[in-house]
């Protein structure tokens, strides 16, 4: 069964939160807050989370407004259809279960009438005898040399989550030196195995497809350079592969032994559970990645069986609904206050803009309406050095996600509160403003001129009134990690439901590759064909001596 196609605007709730939005839009949070007293939870507390939504723009009737929304979508009967293997994912005709990859042992979920699971525990075990292997030294290079280093070869969804992931958990880092390789750019292989030992590294090449460009460039250069600095049987110890493509593999000369697979109904930028997540279990050890897929399990179960006013997905999908189709919000800020979610951003960018960065309805028809949302940020509290001014003084609304943890993970960190400090503050302070009062009674104080005071103020008033969900998870652990990211797969679920288009296909990012494909052919020939008078031009100019 597939699923249900309703224009969100059409909806009685739509309407209603349009008059709504026009009695809410200009209310000051603060105040909203203190109304707060009866009716909805504003601060939901699950697990080792927290997660504070009360410095939204947002009332109990909001909320309710919202929450009848995702009911008139059967945001319920699309979350059924999801977990049970329906093929919802309709333009490629596939289920969409990166959450079954993450489910328990021994339960149950069928894709054309056959339970799947017993196949990823399959997949699993191997995951665990390689890791195990590798680790212990039982599995080493072709010249008998214990493996020190291994290089993850893949782009999109095959890099981003496990760099991110690798990145989060160094902390619990294991004996192996991670690397990872993913641009088509020469340069970026060349530089990240100029200093590696060929005898002692491990190459991951995984790719969904085993078709992509970018990947199969940087193994192939990398299979020669082991070539050269080794010899050709090498390879088989060298090398490891994950794909859905088997065939691909074989003739790129892989060990069967060292093959995982992957299945079609995982999309590569939900995939890092999966055997894609290879290089994760070698980076912190098996147990640590099956943590990481028991955390999103549990977030998975929270999904699927919390009402929507306790729902931490869907609470934050239906706000950055909110902001995006009512406010006009065009982007979202992320901001992790711990240097190991680095790359958090980056991969919630592919996660979130491939996903739902679309303009069609589930009818093939032309939305009317603002659908994915731009995603950036960066940690806390660098970005506050770079492009808070923006988001504090600047024209635009942007709502930011606030994630930190309670605890930080060295003991000897006595810099903790000082980072909390700033994580706590620079909420207050994007909801609080600084109102013209208190500018020119701080001014008063010093000793400006009146003139000087008069000239200043404007530049030192602060509006406020900027929304911001405080996420405050106990510690950063393999297993808060997980739920982490399930958290924000979800919300993308919910989004894509309410705004009625396909989330899990990603078509446009086909026409550049197939035109890239095409304008290599010209520059290999030295020929530059029938292009617009820009690109010949420029084509032109890169060939020239
Ligand atoms: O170009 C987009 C994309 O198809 C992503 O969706 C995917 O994660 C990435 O390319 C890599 O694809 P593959 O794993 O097949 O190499």
């Amino acid at each position: 069964m597939t699923l249900k196609k309703i224009n969100p605007t059409t909806t009685n709730s739509w309407e209603k939160l349009n008059s709504h939005f026009d009695e809410i839009k200009n209310k000051k949070i603060v105040d909203l807050i203190d109304k707060r007293a009866n009716g909805n939870n504003f601060n939901l507390n699950w697990k080792g989370f927290h997660v504070d939504i009360s410095k939204n723009i947002i009332d109990n009737t909001t909320l309710n407004l919202l929450f009848e929304l995702a009911k008139e979508c059967d945001l319920k009967d699309a979350i059924t259809k999801q977990f049970s293997g329906n093929l919802i994912n309709e333009t490629e005709n596939r289920a969409v279960l990166h959450t079954a990859v993450r489910a328990k042992k021994d339960c149950k979920i069928e894709v054309d009438s056959i339970n799947i699971v017993p196949g990823l525990n399959k997949t699993k075990t191997r995951i665990k005898d390689f890791t195990n292997d590798i680790l212990s030294g039982k599995l080493r290079g072709s010249t008998n040399k214990v493996f020190t280093d291994v290089v993850n070869i893949g782009i999109g969804g095959s890099d981003l989550g496990p760099v991110m992931v690798v990145e989060a958990l160094k902390y619990y880092s294991s004996n192996l030196n991670s690397h990872f390789v993913s641009n088509v750019d020469g340069d970026h292989v060349l530089e990240v195995i100029k200093n590696l030992n060929p005898e002692t590294t491990l190459f991951i090449v995984v790719s969904k497809t085993f078709t992509t460009q970018e990947t199969l460039s940087n193994a192939n250069t990398i299979k020669n350079w082991l070539i050269k600095k080794l010899n050709k049987s090498s390879v088989s110890q060298h090398f490891a592969a994950v794909s859905t493509n088997q065939n691909a593999i074989h003739d790129f000369g892989i060990n069967p032994d060292y093959v995982f697979p992957m299945n079609d109904w995982v999309g590569g930028r939900f995939s890092l559970w999966s055997a894609v997540g290879l290089s994760i279990s070698l980076s912190v050890g098996y147990n640590n990645f099956e943590a990481l897929l028991d955390g999103a399990n549990e977030m998975d179960d929270h999904f699927k069986s919390s009402e929507f006013d306790s729902n931490i997905p869907v609470i934050l999908g239906l706000l950055s609904i909110w902001y995006n189709n009512f406010f006009k919000a065009e982007t979202e800020a992320v901001i992790p206050y711990t240097q190991y979610l680095n790359r958090l951003p980056a991969y919630l960018q592919q996660a979130i803009m491939e996903s739902n960065g679309k303009s069609v309805d589930r009818s093939g028809k032309p939305v009317c309406y603002q659908t994915g949302n731009i995603i950036w940020g960066d940690t806390g509290t660098n970005s506050q050095h770079a492009f808070f001014q923006l988001i504090h003084q600047g024209t635009k609304l942007i709502p930011c996600d606030f994630i930190g943890f309670k605890f930080p993970l060295h003991k000897e960190n006595k810099q903790h509160h000082k980072l909390m400090s700033n994580f706590f503050a620079q909420t207050e302070a994007l909801m609080l403003g600084k109102s013209e009062s208190l500018v020119d009674k701080e001014l008063k104080n010093s000793k400006m001129t009146q003139k000087q005071i008069n000239f200043l103020k404007p530049f030192k008033v602060f509006k406020g009134n900027k929304p911001t969900n405080t996420i405050l998870i106990d510690k950063l652990t393999p297993k808060n990690l997980g739920a982490l990211i399930s958290m924000y797969e979800h919300k993308i679920f919910v989004q894509g439901i309410i705004w009625n288009i396909f989330s899990y296909d990603q078509w446009g990012v086909e026409l550049g590759k197939q035109l890239a494909s095409k304008v290599l052919d010209e520059i290999n020939q030295n020929k530059v064909s029938k292009h617009d008078r820009s690109t010949t031009s420029l084509l032109k100019k890169y060939l020239s001596d």
